[in-house]
């Protein structure tokens, strides 16, 4: 379908990427994939396990004989581990400050690259993450970096714990993600980096609608665009 592009949606902690996906995928009637849930997802699995987070082998074989889905019901997506719904367990405070640690392995990425080159094959796709411009779909016909300031960053995540009853801190979050961050943008296989071609939009002043607007008046317009070119072949 001439329609069917991939839109590769990067960019650190909590700068907007989930929530925008999200939309951007309703609206074109896209399939979303969040690859940063795959990375949370064998981070439960080894911290359930005991597993060393530094043992990259190990971490490997484990990834090797685990099936990772994500499910698409009723507006909501749930991730399962070899079948076991972990939708929520994924989310939490441990696995948040642990996965940094599982994704920075090479032979983890190698094996998640993989599945989720396989997931966008059939375009039609917007996937968020890390590498997604710059490694995982490298000729994703739209790319978008979202940034947004640390500070305004870690008031999103505070309120979002609030709003689900929970009291938090909000320096110690900010501490957390500039970690988080860090760590992603430091490591040496794939690290969070803008592609070349990727457009940046800094959402620090923008709100979830003007930043969804911005990203599928881009993605019309090559949709259009590529519609034309094939129409003319
Ligand atoms: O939603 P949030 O930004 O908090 O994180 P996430 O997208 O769920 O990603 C969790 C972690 O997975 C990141 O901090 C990265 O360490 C890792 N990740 C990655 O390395 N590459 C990706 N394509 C996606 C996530
Ligand atoms: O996926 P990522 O970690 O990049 O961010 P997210 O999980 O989508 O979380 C961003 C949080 O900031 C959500 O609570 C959004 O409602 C909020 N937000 C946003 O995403 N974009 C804005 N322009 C403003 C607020």
């Amino acid at each position: 379908n001439k329609n069917k592009i991939a839109i590769a949606i990067d960019g650190p902690a909590a700068a907007g990427k989930s929530t925008v996906s999200k939309q951007v995928a309703k609206e074109l009637s896209f399939i979303y994939i969040d690859t940063g849930a795959m990375y949370r997802a064998l981070t439960f699995k080894a911290l359930k396990n005991q597993i060393s987070l530094e043992d990259e082998e190990e971490l490997a074989t484990v990834l090797a004989d685990t099936t990772i889905e994500i499910v698409h019901g009723k507006g909501q997506q749930h991730v399962l581990i070899d079948g076991d719904d972990v939708t929520e367990d994924i989310r939490t405070v441990h696995v948040t400050n642990n996965v940094s640690y599982v994704a920075k392995h090479p032979k983890v990425r190698r094996e998640m690259v993989k599945r989720q080159q396989d997931l966008a094959e059939k375009r039609g796709v917007v996937m968020d993450g890390r590498d997604i411009g710059t490694h995982v779909i490298p000729d994703a016909e739209v790319k978008i970096f979202l940034k947004a300031s640390v500070e305004e960053r870690a008031k999103r995540r505070y309120e979002e714990m609030l709003q689900k009853g929970f009291s938090a801190d909000l320096e110690k979050m900010k501490k957390e993600i500039e970690q988080r961050d860090q760590i992603d943008s430091e490591r040496e296989a794939a690290p969070l980096i803008k592609a070349n071609d990727a457009i940046e939009l800094d959402t620090t002043n923008l709100s979830i609608d003007e930043v969804t607007d911005a990203i599928l008046k881009e993605a019309n317009r090559v949709i259009r665009d590529e519609g034309e070119n094939n129409e003319s072949l």
